[in-house]
């Protein structure tokens, strides 16, 4: 087992809310098809003038006052994220520049919706190997920027936010006792955007075939999400010898709620130990994780001791899950 501690989290998201009501007026969409297929009432939506860094920032900022650490001190930030600030650099390094701090290292990880538990997974690999002990770990989108509005097959889905976490040295016995982790390139195209990077840059073309937007499949992505992230939970439950009473809390990825739900039935959690915030919030991608963890310590759900179970599946296809001691 890996001795760390959530030494503080945090969150930020925008205030503009997007309800299920405006969006049928945007599109041939109903609260009722969105609700039942989704379990989504509202996401929210960023302004214009924000980027992820924006998010980023201020939920590491918070989570930093939680640890009470200064962001300067950390030893590194790693943030998980499908929507950068620009191509290069990465959006970490945006997030030093929004912060006024420098020196500690900063990158990405392109993980899609597994994208904040990848982080924690390479941050609390560097903590072992004695790499540095105090870490910032961000999942942050802003996903609003990458769908196509006219397209009712995805626009409904999603929302933009950020969630943060500083980890460092814990004190007795709390800590990650497993984790597991994987992806599978060769389905790549059932979830990607398409144009904007090497294999197709930027036209005139690309652009007015809007494929700077978010393509799925989405009945493939339903299928893959819940037998991944089923089947990573499981996996970390085995490696902590863990049964599913154990689990305290049990934050899925927030895609919908059928996914979080098919995937709780798998693992054997009871319902009422799954905690949710996709109602309000859509699906954020790598944020999801984060906002729900830090919504769930706010809540008191999550003490010293408590059992929570993670797990999460992404572009990628991507997936990895974590059993942690808190
Ligand atoms: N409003 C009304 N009707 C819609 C909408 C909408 N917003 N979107 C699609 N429909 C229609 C379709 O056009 C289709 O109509 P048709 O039968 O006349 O052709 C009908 O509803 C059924 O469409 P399906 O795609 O088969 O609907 P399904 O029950 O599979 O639900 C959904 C679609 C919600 C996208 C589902 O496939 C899903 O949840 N997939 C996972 C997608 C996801 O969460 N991706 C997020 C990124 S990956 C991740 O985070 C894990």
């Amino acid at each position: 087992m890996l001795n760390l501690k959530f030494l503080g989290t945090g969150s930020a998201l925008p205030e503009k809310v997007l309800s299920n009501r405006d969006l049928e007026r945007m599109v041939e969409t109903s609260d009722d098809w969105i609700t039942t297929r989704t379990g989504i009432k509202e996401r929210r939506i960023a302004r214009d003038d924000v980027s992820t860094s924006d998010l980023a920032a201020a939920a590491l900022t918070e989570a930093c006052a939680n640890a009470g650490v200064e962001p300067g001190d950390l030893d590194g930030i790693i943030l998980g994220t499908s929507t950068t600030d620009t191509l290069f650099p990465s959006t970490a390094c945006w997030v030093q520049q929004r912060l006024g701090i420098k020196g500690m290292f900063a990158f990405d990880v392109s993980a899609g919706c597994s994208g904040f538990l990848y982080a924690l997974e390479i941050a609390s690999a560097l903590m072992a190997g004695g790499r540095g002990r105090r870490f910032g770990v961000i999942g942050a989108e802003v996903m609003s920027k990458v769908v196509n509005w006219r397209d009712r097959g995805t626009c409904v889905l999603f929302g933009d936010g950020a969630g943060a976490a500083v980890i460092g040295p814990g004190s007795g016995d709390s800590g990650i006792l497993a984790s597991s982790w994987g992806a599978d390139g060769s389905l790549a195209p059932c979830l990607y955007q398409p144009a904007g990077g090497t294999q197709r840059p930027a036209t005139l073309e690309t652009v007015q075939e809007n494929l700077h937007t978010v393509h799925m499949q989405g009945r493939h992505v339903f299928r893959h999400a819940v037998e991944a992230m089923a089947s990573a939970a499981l996996t970390a439950m085995d490696r902590a010898r863990l049964t599913a009473d154990d689990v305290d809390v049990l934050i899925p990825h927030q895609a919908n709620i059928r996914i979080m739900e098919a995937t709780r039935q798998r693992t054997g959690v009871p319902a009422e130990r799954m905690f949710s915030v996709v109602d309000r919030y859509g699906n954020m991608s790598a944020a999801t994780i984060p906002i729900a963890i830090h919504e769930a310590k706010q809540a008191g759900l999550l003490k010293d001791g408590s059992i929570l179970l993670t797990t999460a599946f992404g572009t990628g296809f991507t997936w990895a899950a974590h059993a942690i001691r808190w």
